[in-house]
């Protein structure tokens, strides 16, 4: 049986408004997600036994057993259908990076499900899909459902943003290094906890407006997101990469996620190509790639 091949997104937040810790340790949000043409590409044939192998963009990180996000969502499918179910080879191609503030890790979990539905013939909607990706991660509902759209609770509550057909032209910017997700919400609440009390997460009004006027200049004013600060306490070299991007006359320059990858966003493709050869040249982060965005979310090929 020929194996089932899925394409998905990385994503980026073009907000990212973080509430304080709640007692189970998450932290309520509010964000608007937004999928990039960077892809990681998934297979999952039959197999005697479960198995994943992963290859690429930072392979050798990435656990090939059950902690696997991947085989995680496959077991979480499983556990929504008992007596569904064959034994799968997944095999990852990677392309976003790992731990980068992309939701790598999340894709593949993402891609995993739509490919088993498939395979399985489970024949799962999205919704019923996205409710299985919500227990396995934060973020793998929104690489099912791709596009733009703000995500509340831990972020798996998903409402489709109603903008648009704008595409945006994105520079990513990769760093010679990693940050931890837990590690950066963590810094945030020690940061805060200095502050005056941490309000309730809120949708950003302006730039909703700016993404319904499709207008990239308001849009790149508008970029915000909560974890910069202590990204950029736990990894000081990235203030250097966002201050380049803008000096290169980026629209907006933003820390991705929990980071490490920087952010920029560009007029049109070639304002986006110029930026990330001088990115390049300018010798501050380890490898830039163009992006454009938004994305469709877990797809089959
Ligand atoms: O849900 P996921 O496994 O992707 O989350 C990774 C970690 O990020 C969590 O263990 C938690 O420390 C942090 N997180 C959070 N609040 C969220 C999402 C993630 O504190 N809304």
């Amino acid at each position: 049986m020929t194996p089932v091949i899925v394409r998905v997104p990385a994503k980026i937040n073009l907000q990212l408004s973080v509430g304080p810790p709640r007692a189970d340790g998450y932290h309520d949000l509010v964000t608007v997600f937004h999928a990039v043409s960077l892809f990681d590409e998934v297979s999952v044939a039959p197999a005697d036994q479960d198995a994943v192998a992963v290859s690429g963009e930072g392979a050798s990180q990435i656990p090939a057993n059950g902690d696997n996000l991947a085989l995680r969502a496959v077991n979480a499918l499983r556990t929504a259908l008992p007596g569904v179910g064959e034994p799968v080879r997944i095999s990852i191609k990677k392309r976003i990076p790992v731990a980068a503030g992309l939701a790598g890790g999340s894709a593949d979990a993402a891609a995993a499900l739509v490919a088993c539905n498939e395979l399985w013939d489970t024949g799962l909607t999205h919704e019923q899909l996205s409710e299985i990706a919500a227990d396995v991660g934060s973020d793998v509902a929104f690489a099912v459902h791709g596009g733009t759209a703000v995500g509340r609770g831990r972020g798996e509550q998903l409402t489709k943003a109603l903008v648009p057909n704008a595409q945006y032209h994105w520079v990513l910017a990769f760093a010679d290094g990693q940050l931890s997700t837990p590690t950066v919400y963590q810094k945030t609440d020690e940061l805060r906890s200095e502050a005056s009390p941490v309000n309730a997460p809120a949708l950003d009004a302006t730039l909703m407006a700016a993404l319904r006027a499709g207008d990239p200049v308001r849009v790149g004013n508008a970029l915000s997101n909560d974890l910069q600060p202590a990204a950029l306490a736990l990894f000081p070299g990235l203030r250097k990469t966002l201050d380049a991007g803008k000096e290169f006359g980026a629209l907006g320059a933003l820390v991705s996620g929990s980071g490490p990858t920087c952010l920029f966003l560009a007029r049109n493709s070639e304002r986006a190509l110029a930026l990330a050869v001088s990115l390049s040249g300018a010798g501050v982060c380890r490898s830039v790639a163009t992006a454009t965005g938004p994305a469709p979310g877990a797809t089959l090929r």
